[in-house]
């Protein structure tokens, strides 16, 4: 039986009703990818307020790798109401905090001893992560990546790339931040081409050194192992080799943004794991709450002990229910083989982009590290003009078919999924009918779609 029900047109008049409120009580500054209000969802569908479901491929912009209410992360949550909910941990410290940071000091891809703070989202993570560079290594500047993506707060504007709609109008910006180029091959800001580049993007960081930040003034450097919001790049093997290197001959921290990439999205628990290297500090957020607001900062316990007493922290951070929540996804992703799952949705999905590529120029290239999947629109292979437009069509095309998904890119041309490990093949496969259909659509072919109802 299918998943996918559409009973009204979309969006449906109960949903409607929502967005004029939505309109007149909420600015317009917080984003809106669908016009569809959600009354429940569960595993990996969300049903509507006009009793359309949906199978979701963005799982909350990527919050639900373990599912829509998770059954062990609801039993924890129910456990946890009826002992106490906010304490501040700070004030009247918990057990599961403790056991949280425990297990997420056994699980980073960092040897030795570590530790592990909470915040509640992914941008305080960032924002902590390089205070507590800044105070090991008691210097004040920051490298980041072209296309990089780290949140909405001062800092982490300031550290994202896109420039719209994250940055502008908000200016002035977070001093002693530096950006260089990523390895995003398939648009090289240097117009080189691998392998025979040798790495240069992350090589010619000496050069940066050299001539715009002094290696010596330099905290931290940040990356995603593979880029989120900036279109799902992933970089070859031996860009984060350099950049590990490069940060050990200078005596800077290097940070795994793993807010987005982490927590099984790619097959790994941390997607840095792929690269065979060590970073220094790991920040997580997004799925590791299993559905609940919960951030973390990971990493050496030399470095992670650097800030003082007080120095770090908020009041919510590390909330017991997020807490109990978090540990509860992370048994499912361990007891419910999530790992794999990722990786076998991958090979799915690529197994089906390969179809698509012969069939559509538009697509210019199809990317995936486990369940971390995308595929980028180009007007034309040879000049690899976006196609922005179009891959907006293809996701309103999608939702309005019964398909949540979110796109991505600096270009705004790349389709990504961040589908709930937990989807059946069935579902995913049609799910992906679904997105074949938008492509025929949005290719002018048209292609006439099945009824879902
Ligand atoms: C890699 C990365 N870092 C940081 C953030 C910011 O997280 P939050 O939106 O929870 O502040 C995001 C959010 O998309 C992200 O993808």
């Amino acid at each position: 039986m299918k998943t996918i029900q559409i009973r009204t047109e979309i969006p449906g008049p109960k949903s409607k009703e929502l967005l004029a409120r939505r309109e007149a009580a909420i600015p317009r500054g917080p984003q809106l990818v669908t016009p569809i209000f959600a009354a429940k969802s569960e595993g990996a569908w969300i049903e509507d307020v006009d009793g359309n479901r949906y199978l979701d491929f963005a799982g909350g912009i990527g919050c639900l790798n373990t599912g829509h209410r998770p059954p062990r992360v609801q039993k924890a949550l129910r456990e946890q109401l009826d002992k106490f909910l906010h304490l501040c941990f700070g004030v009247t410290p918990y057990e599961s905090y403790i056991a949280l940071a425990e297990k997420l000091n056994a699980l980073a891809p960092i040897s030795g001893p570590k530790k592990t703070m909470f915040v509640n989202s992914g941008a305080e993570a960032v924002e902590n992560a390089v205070k507590i560079a800044r105070a090991y290594t008691k210097r004040p500047a920051v490298i980041c990546f072209e296309d990089a993506f780290h949140g909405r707060t001062l800092l982490t504007m300031t550290l994202t790339s896109k420039i719209m709609p994250y940055k502008a109008g908000f200016a002035p910006f977070a001093p002693e931040v530096y950006r260089i180029p990523y390895a995003y091959c398939y648009r090289c800001s240097y117009s080189k081409t691998y392998p025979s580049c040798e790495m240069y993007c992350a090589k010619h960081l000496e050069d940066t050194f050299r001539r715009v930040v002094g290696a010596d003034s330099v905290a931290a450097i940040i990356a995603e192992p593979v880029l989120g919001e900036g279109g799902f790049v992933v970089p070859p093997k031996e860009f984060f080799a350099v950049l590990r290197e490069i940060c050990d001959k200078h005596g800077i921290v290097l940070i795994a943004d793993e807010v987005q990439s982490g927590i099984a999205r790619t097959g790994k628990m941390f997607a840095i794991e792929h690269f065979g290297v060590e970073p220094d500090l790991i920040t997580t957020a997004k799925s590791l709450g299993g559905g609940l607001p919960l951030a973390g900062v990971t990493g050496r316990a030399e470095i992670m002990d650097a800030a003082h007493p007080g120095g770090l922290g908020s009041t919510f951070a590390g909330n017991p229910a997020a807490c109990v929540a978090a540990l509860a996804a992370i048994e499912t992703i361990e007891q419910d083989g999530l790992l794999a799952r990722s990786t076998a949705i991958g090979k799915r999905f690529e197994e089906r982009l390969r179809g698509w590529e012969k069939k559509w120029g538009i697509i210019g290239e199809v990317r995936a590290l486990g369940g971390m999947c995308a595929f980028e629109l180009v007007k034309n292979r040879e000049t690899r003009e976006p196609a922005g437009t179009e891959t907006k069509e293809l996701a309103h095309y999608a939702y309005e078919h019964g398909l949540i998904t979110i796109t991505a890119g600096t270009l705004g041309n790349v389709m990504r999924i961040l589908v709930p490990l937990v989807i059946s093949d069935e579902q995913f496969d049609e799910a992906m009918d679904v997105l074949e259909a938008g492509m025929a659509h949005v290719t002018e072919k048209k292609q006439p779609v099945a009824s879902h109802a």
